[in-house]
């Protein structure tokens, strides 16, 4: 039996089936049941139907609400996604589970043949995995873990043995990945990024020729509803892309797709911040990575901002230009907190105007402008709100001093979790479940958001007792 598991129902031996009509459960109770359901032994699946492995950063999200019911859970979370780690030190997107059937999922492990084409870059010999990576949130993830029971965490020497792996994940990325040579990131694939149909990648996709349609078989469309999904001509440029990687040897250099994005910079800035309070609890300096950290804020400052559109965008590297479109991915820098006070009043004034039309006409963030062209309330990343965004931003508020706002989303995510069966996504209008039920992160980021919120320090990255409740 888990020592640690509190507050929730406790493993009985087999899951809990996951039913989101039980609605008379209270919040936690049900949220604690999604979990419970996902629950492979060593890790979480987002979804047992349309993502059957385990996810980077979903993993990342599930650990930061898995750590209210159960801490040791949630340090082995982590632990068997960075044991997957490549010698090169990328942490993969995906870590397939063997006991899963190959056509369950595409792309599945011999599309991505990592032990193998991933061989000079140090594919680990004993799990199967993807080549490309997901946005680093794990750093920060693992302190805001660590914070849950320092106790447990010290006596398991979690951050002791999660430290050098997460260093050597931020090495690979600042030495790797720096392909525009402005000293931020690229992301090779928009499933890096993580959101994978965003329009924002539009314009940099439409260089890659789409592999043809009968070179492989969708699996998501026998589980998610095709209005719902990325588009087939979206997908024959994922696997193009995917595939060319995976024949250069997951070897890092340029390509056809390089975009410095504004979220996954920034979380990779709010996890330096959680590094080098890692660094501390180990007894050592966390200085550099602090000076770093405000290094890559003026970076993203000068590559991505800008003030027409009183935000972050991204930008097209091949193109050597910035994307001119507005995704939710411009506004988590609100993150930062090194980011000039102009700036962030304006990403402010804009999540809250008629782009993204928090607290007037949606109480979540939408994924995309409200009034882009490419808007689809139900399309993926193309205008539905997505409750891991908005927890970031809800932080990302809070931080810069807008508890008002924050707590209004804060409620708004709450609701809307609740009453949409924990879902995947929703519209960002009406709240209408969108995509898988019972989805692992929208329960996890519930279940953080009913604990107390934490009382920020400068670095935005301390988690004491609060007294925010619900
Ligand atoms: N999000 C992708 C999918 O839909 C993979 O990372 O499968």
């Amino acid at each position: 039996m888990d020592r640690t598991a509190r507050r929730a129902p406790r493993p009985t031996g087999g899951t809990i089936a996951y039913d989101p009509s039980r609605t008379a459960l209270p919040l936690h109770l049900r949220a604690a049941a999604v979990l419970e359901a996902g629950w492979t032994g060593s890790s979480t699946v987002p979804s047992r139907s349309l993502y059957p492995h385990q996810w980077s950063w979903d993993s990342a999200f599930i650990a930061i609400g898995l750590r209210h019911l159960s801490p040791l859970r949630a340090q082995t979370e982590l632990e068997t996604l960075l044991a997957a780690q490549w010698a090169d030190g990328r942490i993969p997107h995906i870590v397939f589970n063997p006991s899963v059937p190959l056509d369950a999922y595409f792309p599945s492990p011999d599309f991505w043949r990592s032990a193998t084409a991933g061989r000079a870059a140090g594919a680990p010999r004993t799990v199967q995995t993807s080549g490309i990576v997901q946005p680093p949130v794990h750093a920060l993830a693992a302190w805001l873990v660590h914070l849950a029971d320092p106790g447990l965490s010290r006596a398991r020497g979690f951050l002791t043995r999660a430290y050098p792996r997460l260093a050597a994940w931020h090495r690979y990325l600042l030495h790797r990945r720096d392909l525009g040579g402005g000293g931020l990131v690229s992301v090779v694939h928009p499933w890096e990024q993580g959101m994978d149909n965003s329009p924002c990648w539009d314009r940099p996709l439409s260089r890659v020729t789409p592999a043809p349609a009968r070179s492989f078989r969708r699996a998501d469309l026998d589980h998610g509803s095709p209005e719902g999904r990325p588009t087939d001509l979206d997908y024959g440029r994922y696997v193009r892309l995917a595939a060319d990687y995976r024949d250069r040897g997951y070897a890092d250099g340029p390509g056809d797709f390089m975009v410095e994005d504004p979220a996954f910079n920034a979380l990779l800035i709010t996890s330096e911040y959680a590094l080098a309070r890692i660094a501390h609890e180990l007894g050592a300096a966390g200085s550099a990575r602090r000076t770093r950290a405000e290094r890559l804020t003026a970076a993203l400052v000068e590559r991505l901002w800008d003030p027409a559109a009183g935000m972050f965008l991204c930008r097209d590297v091949r193109a050597g230009e910035l994307v001119p479109e507005r995704g939710v991915a411009g506004l988590v820098p609100l993150l930062l907190p090194t980011l000039p006070r102009d700036l962030a009043a304006t990403l402010v004034r804009t999540v809250c105007g008629p782009h993204f039309g928090l607290g007037g006409s949606t109480r979540l963030v939408p994924s995309y402008d409200l009034l882009g062209e490419a808007f689809d309330p139900h399309r993926y990343w193309r205008g539905p709100a997505w409750f891991n965004t908005s927890w970031l931003l809800e932080r990302g508020l809070r931080l810069q001093g807008e508890r008002g706002r924050a707590d209004a989303l804060r409620r708004g995510i709450l609701h809307t979790a609740g009453a949409s069966g924990f879902a995947e996504y929703v519209d960002p209008y009406t709240a209408q479940a969108c995509g898988a039920t019972g989805f692992g992160w929208t329960a996890a980021l519930t279940l953080d958001l009913l604990h107390d919120r934490p009382a920020w320090d400068k670095n935005g990255v301390t988690a004491t007792k609060g007294e925010d409740r619900l």
